[in-house]
């Protein structure tokens, strides 16, 4: 059979077990081409010169075994491939951390312009990825300012090791680091950039999402009660850990009514999203400084 007929079978065969999207693509097309084209390690950028390509027996097999994972226990691609994209880097990717998919991606691929300049001495210097799973955010962030320093932490040692196997991955060791912490207890320095995606659902809504989700660790996306709790920690710490001009960006997704309820004083800049995605705000850290 034809790559390209295959991919199309599948996508239709996904719609029908009614497959939940929502880790990393939006569409049951898109679901079929990573999951194609990452278990048979094809170049996405070559897909045109790909399509005509008839498949081997072998390559059905392996693809057959992958789609049952996939329909009938909803174990999302990403784990099932062990590996997944963010910013456009590849990453390593199991159930020790989520699956990355956070709209921050885009702002680090424009160089979080206007906020910093790429190229010029307002470019951050220290970049803190705060609740980092596997790393993706600061190791994406590291790839982008060539001469950042980048800390990552997580509450979670699962979380780190694999943020640790993905440091490496990018022959990043001397620049980017990995340390446990709660939130900002247990790290010492301060940065230009706190880049923070918290766990932010609530155990009510956890409790109604699609089976895929229940592969992904709970502490990655339990943020108690109304999904604010630990965005609420992290708002009311920040300031003592920012250097002046410095901003910090966090993602509450759609928990953002319910933090601009617990922070009435505070003005949110929430930021626009040109491929998806919303929740995400930036605060700077003489703001940061008003919060009690
Ligand atoms: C939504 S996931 C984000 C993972 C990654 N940054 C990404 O965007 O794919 C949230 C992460 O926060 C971590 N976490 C939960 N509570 C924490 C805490 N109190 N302090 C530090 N990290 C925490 C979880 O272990 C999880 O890895």
């Amino acid at each position: 059979m034809r790559l390209q007929t295959y991919i199309e079978q599948l996508a239709g065969r996904l719609a029908a077990a009614g497959i939940h999207c929502g880790h990393g693509v939006d569409n049951v097309h898109d679901e079929a081409v990573f999951l194609v084209f990452g278990a048979l390690d094809l170049d996405f950028h070559r897909s045109i010169r790909q399509q005509d390509r008839e498949l081997g027996c072998d390559e059905i097999e392996r693809l057959e075994q992958l789609v049952r994972a996939r329909i009938e226990q909803r174990i999302p691609t990403a784990y099932l491939l062990g590996k997944a994209w963010f910013a456009g880097h590849e990453f390593i990717c199991d159930s020790r951390a989520l699956i990355p998919r956070s709209p921050i991606a885009e702002l680090i691929g424009n160089g979080f312009e206007p906020l910093f300049k790429p190229g010029l001495a307002s470019e951050p210097g220290a970049v803190l990825d705060l609740c980092c799973g596997g790393g993706c955010i600061g190791i994406a962030c590291a790839l982008r300012f060539p001469a950042c320093r980048v800390d990552l932490a997580d509450i979670s040692g699962e979380a780190l090791e694999l943020a640790r196997e993905n440091i490496r991955l990018h022959g990043l060791e001397e620049r980017v680091s990995a340390r446990q912490a709660d939130l900002f207890e247990g790290l010492n320095g301060r940065y230009d950039l706190i880049l923070a995606n918290p766990p932010y659902v609530s155990p009510e809504e956890i409790a109604q999402l699609p089976d895929e989700y229940g592969h992904e660790p709970a502490l990655g996306l339990d943020g108690g009660v109304d999904g604010v709790d630990i965005a609420e920690r992290l708002l009311r710490q920040a300031a003592k850990r920012l250097n002046p001009g410095g901003w910090l960006i966090l993602e509450t997704g759609y928990s953002a009514g319910e933090l601009e309820n617990r922070f009435p004083e505070t003005a949110f800049l929430w930021l626009e999203f040109e491929h998806g995605g919303a929740g995400v705000c930036a605060l700077t850290a003489e703001q940061l400084r008003e919060i009690p």
